[in-house]
């Protein structure tokens, strides 16, 4: 039969906490084309602990991707149009693993995990003054149970097989794109060891200014530098896939989840913002070719670097551990809710929050407050069916530090991801927040911007990232409802349940 002929295409692995996904989109117009998804199982080995297979979350790389041929092959569209893959992963979770053997050494250990609350209490009360921004001016972090310099001093300290690796020059540590990129161009026979400067950024071992591993801050969380891989720019070549449908095909794309999605956005401007409703959510304010230091408890952090010889941009961001991850809980643990679908319907039959106030601080508080030992807390007079509004009301905070940071207001924000189908929640984020919020019509920007990167990268050079050249790019607006004091007056009640949570002790 006559295949379709579309011209170039670009796919990409989009590597999440809760799933994988492979999706192919259309280099000229950014229309997806095909896609498949799989999800990735969670372990919780004790309190507080979160752990993944690394070879599970390899496995299903390939499984999506596989499916996702024989889906375009059933299209009849021509596999062979596919030019480039772009890589895009949750970050910060660390792996490690024989390079010998291709074996994980221990689980993935996940980036919401605490299992390190206890070594960053040490850290931080041997800094002068017990400061957790000691080691922002270079990493723009707080020190953090998130980050995975601390997840990788576990490992070395107490899995004895990771210690006889590193001695015997065996060991390679990496982020998820490490691991994927790595296993993907051949893994022991020859694979290629390297990251990006946005996952680089979240390990807190990188500068953020000289753009490369800081010996001083290895040297701080003892760790062999032998063991990191090769830090690149989001958008080059960094090899070829070695097995499966798309054998050959380079690999030239590669950005943590949130930097993705800033970049599927077309966040390119100084100023422009956008939330991503994942597992957390996470807001990211592009500032351009300077790293804000934040002065209000916001993450500084690399936003891209499309090409070895472009330079970095910057970007500020509020990270909010738990947000989707509420929906699987209503579900999963309490039961009281088949789908995220009926969430919404049951939202809207209530009206009002009657008062109620959720602060899903599961994994301790993250921006602005960095506080691990927060809990979860509810606070209400009638049985529950709020749970929405505590998921927007992180937002505001958020939106204050970064407004007071970049000295200007932002004026709408861009948001995406899963729960951006929920359209009362962008209602109420619109309310909340009292500027428009402003929803692209293809939720999954996370995956475009890996697919743009990796289509303009240097010697494949098929995607355009001028906005204007993409035809399949548009998008809805939900515009402010409720009056400013009725949102300034549940505001200021959310502060004083968020404060709650992380005071529960005394
Ligand atoms: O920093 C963690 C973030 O990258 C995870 O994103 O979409 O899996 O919640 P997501």
């Amino acid at each position: 039969s006559d295949r379709i002929m579309l011209g170039p295409l670009v796919a990409a692995i989009d590597q999440g906490t809760s799933s994988t996904r492979f999706l192919v989109f259309n280099a000229k117009t950014a229309e997806l084309l095909s896609h498949h998804q799989v999800e990735i199982k969670q372990s919780f080995p004790k309190e507080g602990w979160v752990e993944e297979d690394p070879k599970e979350i390899l496995h299903s790389v390939y499984e999506c991707m596989e499916r996702t041929c024989e889906k375009m092959t059933q299209l009849n569209i021509d596999i062979s149009n596919i030019k480039a893959i772009g890589v895009t992963n949750q970050r910060e979770t660390t792996l490690i693993w024989d390079k010998m053997t291709g074996e994980p050494l221990y689980n993935a250990i996940v980036w919401l995990d605490l299992r390190t609350q206890s070594t960053v209490e040490r850290l931080i009360s041997k800094t002068p003054g017990r400061n957790k921004n000691h080691l922002k001016h270079k990493t723009g972090l707080p020190i953090s149970t998130y980050f995975s310099a601390v997840k990788l001093r576990w490992l070395l300290d107490n899995v004895p097989e990771v210690r006889e690796a590193v001695q015997s020059d065996r060991a390679m540590f990496g982020t998820v794109d490490s691991w994927l990129i790595w296993s993907l161009t051949g893994g022991k026979s020859g694979g290629v060891h390297c990251t990006d400067v946005t996952n680089a950024s979240r390990t807190m071992l990188f500068n953020i200014h000289t753009m490369d591993w800081d010996p001083e801050l290895c040297q701080y969380f003892d760790i062999p530098m032998e063991i990191l891989p090769k830090v690149r720019s989001s958008s080059e070549i960094y090899g070829l896939m070695k097995s499966g449908s798309l054998t050959g095909v380079p690999i030239s794309g590669c950005l943590g989840d949130q930097s993705a999605a800033l970049v599927g956005q077309m966040c390119f401007q100084d100023g422009q913002a956008k939330n991503t409703y994942g597992t957390g959510c996470f807001l990211l304010r592009n500032t351009g070719l300077k790293p804000v230091m934040s002065e209000h408890g916001l993450l500084t952090t690399v936003a891209y670097k499309l090409g070895r010889d472009k330079p970095a941009c910057y970007a500020l961001e509020g990270s909010v551990a738990i947000a989707g991850a509420v929906v699987q809980w209503l579900k999963d643990n309490l039961g009281i809710v088949q789908s995220s679908t009926e969430i919404e319907n049951l939202a809207a039959t209530v009206g009002t929050s009657y008062g109620c106030y959720f602060v899903p601080a599961f994994s301790g508080l993250y921006a602005p407050y960095w506080e691990p030992s927060a809990r979860g807390l509810l606070l209400c007079r009638v049985p529950p069916r709020c749970e929405l509004v505590g998921l927007c009301l992180f937002l505001p905070q958020i939106l204050d530090a970064m407004n007071q940071d970049s000295g200007i207001p932002l004026t709408q924000l861009q948001v995406d991801g899963g729960m951006t189908s929920n359209r009362l929640l962008m209602q109420l984020q619109a309310d909340i927040l009292c500027i428009p919020v402003v929803k692209p019509s293809m939720p999954e920007t996370t995956a475009l911007g890996a697919a743009m990167a990796a289509g303009a990268a240097e010697g494949v050079s098929v995607w355009s990232l001028r906005p204007e050249d993409l035809s399949a790019v548009t998008s809805e607006k939900f515009e402010p409802q409720i009056n400013p004091e009725e949102s300034e007056f549940r505001y200021a009640r959310w502060k004083k349940a968020v404060q709650k949570a992380m005071n529960w002790e005394t």
